[in-house]
């Protein structure tokens, strides 16, 4: 059924489209800001942070390369400034929340003192329960700092997050990494010393001029540090530089794998993983602890086909969603903080609602691999297309629940958009278009 893989993964739904604050749907969810929330659910926030040290030569993100604290400061002034508003709305005074997650970007590039000045805030706006789950997410060179992580220790913080990619050193200055395999060593050891609970870190596969022996290399390396929990992403290439596949042309520049490699390598890492002794928990997550992580639980609508949990985003760029509609605020730092300081929200895009608000469970199900048969919409389209992917081998049915094969689990994007309703599964595929014509000259997707 399934022959190449889309080129988009999803981590909101519905997709956020509109943009003009005086029409529907945008009107429409601004006005259920200001009311009260009618449906306690489970609640994340995330609060993201858009800067980063250098910029790695493959990342996709809204990140700014800015090393001025004072830029910060004037960002967290902003930050400060969108939390008491946000914690002022009717709507969000009826949430409580179970996780909160420090994105970016690099969030351990602020001062100690800012970052103290953000957990203060976020405490004293928002009902954050007692053991909820707190995430700082960082760049391993600034989370080598004892005092950082004995300020995050001392606020409750259960676990650190951040980016290794991979051990092999000259790759790495290649790829434009800032930080040395040494400072993530080192933030590890001294991270543990201090007793967080979940210490993970992101790894990628698929890497220009990676082998199997080079990613063999690397889990190799990853095993020795026993890390709690590590996201293991394959490569994507649409944000390269142009420059950058003239040098892969030119042989100048490490070459992208053979495309047949990529699932090669995600069946090695897979394996590996599994006899380090970490749980296959979601689409690109291992961890040591089988429940894995709140923060990905609550992202994509609760787990497991549920639907309704909701995400508070705080920050430029950072993206929720709230009663039936995911949002996301101001791209750009400079423009949101100019927002702020005008006094305005700074939502930027809305999407609509969904038919049926059940659907988005159904969409976010194969990241978590299984879903209870009777979260399963019950329309004609759902049925029929869940019936193939069982009849094609991409799925099994058994003990009241639909669990993906092991051949499943390597089609997730696939599975994902065909769920998609169908004005969702246009909006999709007029962004790959978008996607294809804006990197044509590149790469093929
Ligand atoms: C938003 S970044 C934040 C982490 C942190 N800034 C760091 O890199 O240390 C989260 C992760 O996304 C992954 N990522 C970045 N660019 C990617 C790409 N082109 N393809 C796949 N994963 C990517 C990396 O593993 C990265 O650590
Ligand atoms: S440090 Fe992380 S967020 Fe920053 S450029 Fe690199 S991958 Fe992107």
């Amino acid at each position: 059924m399934y022959e190449s893989l889309v080129p988009v993964t999803h981590h909101f739904y519905p997709l956020q489209r509109h943009t003009d604050p005086e029409s529907a749907p945008f009107s429409d969810f601004l006005r259920v800001l200001d009311n009260p929330k009618p449906q306690a659910t489970d609640n994340l926030l995330y609060l993201h942070i858009p800067y980063c040290e250098k910029r790695c030569t493959f990342c996709p993100f809204h990140v700014r390369v800015k090393r001025d604290v004072s830029v910060y400061e004037r960002y967290v002034v902003a930050l400060l400034r969108e939390i008491e508003m946000l914690g002022r709305l009717p709507y969000v005074q009826g949430m409580t929340f179970r996780a909160v997650y420090f994105g970016g970007g690099s969030p351990s590039l602020l001062t100690v003192e800012q970052i103290g000045r953000l957990y203060d805030a976020l405490r004293r706006n928002f009902a954050i329960e007692a053991d909820a789950e707190w995430t700082f997410e960082g760049e391993p060179a600034g989370l080598c700092n004892p005092e950082l992580l004995e300020l995050l220790a001392s606020q409750g913080t259960k676990r650190l997050s951040y980016g290794i990619q991979t051990f092999d050193e000259p790759l790495r200055m290649t790829m434009n990494i800032a930080a040395t395999v040494q400072d993530a060593l080192t933030a590890n050891e001294r991270a543990k010393k201090l007793g967080f609970e979940d210490i993970n870190v992101d790894m990628m596969y698929y890497m220009p001029g990676q082998t199997l022996a080079a990613v063999e290399r690397d889990l190799q390396e990853l095993g020795n540090c026993g890390f709690d929990s590590v996201d293991y992403y394959y490569m994507s290439y649409y944000a390269m530089p142009k420059s950058t596949f003239l040098g892969m042309e030119k042989g100048t520049y490490p070459r992208r794998p053979p495309a047949e490699m990529r699932p090669q390598m995600g069946r090695l890492v897979q394996r590996r993983m599994k006899e380090l002794g970490y749980h296959h928990v979601t689409d690109h997550v291992y961890a040591k602890n089988p429940q894995g992580s709140e923060y990905y639980r609550l992202l994509w609508g609760g787990g497991f086909g549920e639907h309704r949990a909701e995400t508070l985003a705080v920050g430029a760029s950072a993206r929720g969603y709230l009663n039936g509609y995911s949002y996301a605020n101001t791209l750009a730092p400079d423009p949101y903080v100019e927002q702020i300081e005008e006094g305005k929200l700074p939502v930027n895009k809305v999407s609509a609602l969904l038919e049926d608000p059940r659907n988005r469970g159904m969409v976010f199900f194969p990241k978590f691999f299984r879903t209870a048969l009777d979260r399963i919409p019950d329309d004609a389209r759902t049925r029929v297309f869940l019936d193939n992917l069982v009849e094609q081998g991409y799925a099994i049915i058994g003990d009241g629940e639909l669990r993906l094969t092991d051949k499943g689990k390597e089609w997730i994007p696939n599975i994902t958009v065909d769920l998609f309703e169908d004005p969702q599964r246009e909006i999709h595929d007029s962004w790959v278009e978008e996607l294809e014509s804006h990197y044509s000259n590149r790469v093929t997707l």
